[in-house]
């Protein structure tokens, strides 16, 4: 909890009298998000002690506090996998930190592999759920009753909804569906892959679920989308390379970025 406590102590600091009503975190390639945030600051993961060092291509690692409309925001520009160290609670310290803060809400973003030929790569898909295929949870280790999170409506209603009226109002489809987490780094096997479509998973990926469980346990509510980068594993003849996957996340940036700054705007 300590580190928690100073990277409130520095973010107050660096931010006078600000008060976030949101929390986003940008998944691979969706860092062009941040050209829409009237930011107040920024800081570097680096500065924050116990956030993540953004490691993988497509991610900066700065925290930015700013507006979209009038809504204040507080945005990570990157994140951290489990499969970078081993560690699912990689992101602990920061979801922490987003809620002592005062967010009232976060927004999650991600890649992922589409499942269903309806959501072709540069489409976005709403997380109405997940299945985490890891084995793991980011709360190993946590303490007292309040580890036993209740996971239904982890992905919540209301924030869904608000999200399907924002893709709409500007004219966008938006899918939706169950992602599977998987550990990574390697992408998933065709065999994997047909598994988990009979488990009943739209999209695969591998980030956001330990996000999304350590959220809940500090009751913070969230949405999430994903964009579609390619069709998983066995479903078309493209290879599947980390650089596919940033560049087609950058390709449906725009679609992601008009989806959100209405969602923001009506928050
Ligand atoms: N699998 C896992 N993670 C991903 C994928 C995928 O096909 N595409 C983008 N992130």
């Amino acid at each position: 909890m300590s580190q928690v406590n100073d990277c409130v102590g520095i973010i107050n600091q660096h931010v006078k009298n600000f008060k976030p009503e949101v929390g986003l975190i940008l998944g691979s390639g969706l860092g062009q998000f941040c050209d829409n945030v009237k930011t107040i600051t920024s800081i570097d993961f680096g500065s924050l002690p116990g956030f993540p060092i953004a490691g993988v291509g497509g991610h900066a690692g700065r925290l930015l506090f700013g507006q979209v409309g009038d809504t204040n925001v507080v945005v990570m520009q990157g994140r951290a996998h489990y499969y970078e160290d081993g560690k699912a609670d990689v992101m602990a310290v920061a979801i922490q930190t987003l809620n002592a803060i005062g967010c009232k809400s976060l927004v999650l973003t991600n890649a992922a592999g589409s499942l269903v030929k309806e959501a072709s790569p540069g489409s976005v898909m709403l997380i109405t759920d997940h299945i985490n295929m890891t084995g793991v949870s980011p709360l190993f280790g946590a303490e007292s009753n309040k580890r036993f999170v209740d996971m239904s409506d982890a992905y919540d209603p209301d924030l869904n909804d608000a999200m399907r009226s924002s893709a709409e109002k500007n004219g966008i489809k938006l899918h939706e569906g169950v992602y599977a987490w998987f550990s990574g780094p390697q992408f998933e096997t065709p065999a994997e892959i047909k598994a988990v479509k009979t488990l009943g998973a739209d999209a695969v990926g591998m980030s956001t679920v330990p996000e999304v469980i350590l959220a809940r346990h500090q009751g913070l509510p969230l949405c999430a989308l994903s964009v579609i980068t390619n069709y998983a594993a066995g479903m078309s003849e493209t290879k599947l390379s980390h650089e596919q996957t940033i560049s087609f996340a950058s390709k449906a940036a725009d679609t992601v970025e008009k989806i959100l700054i209405s969602y923001l705007k009506n928050q």
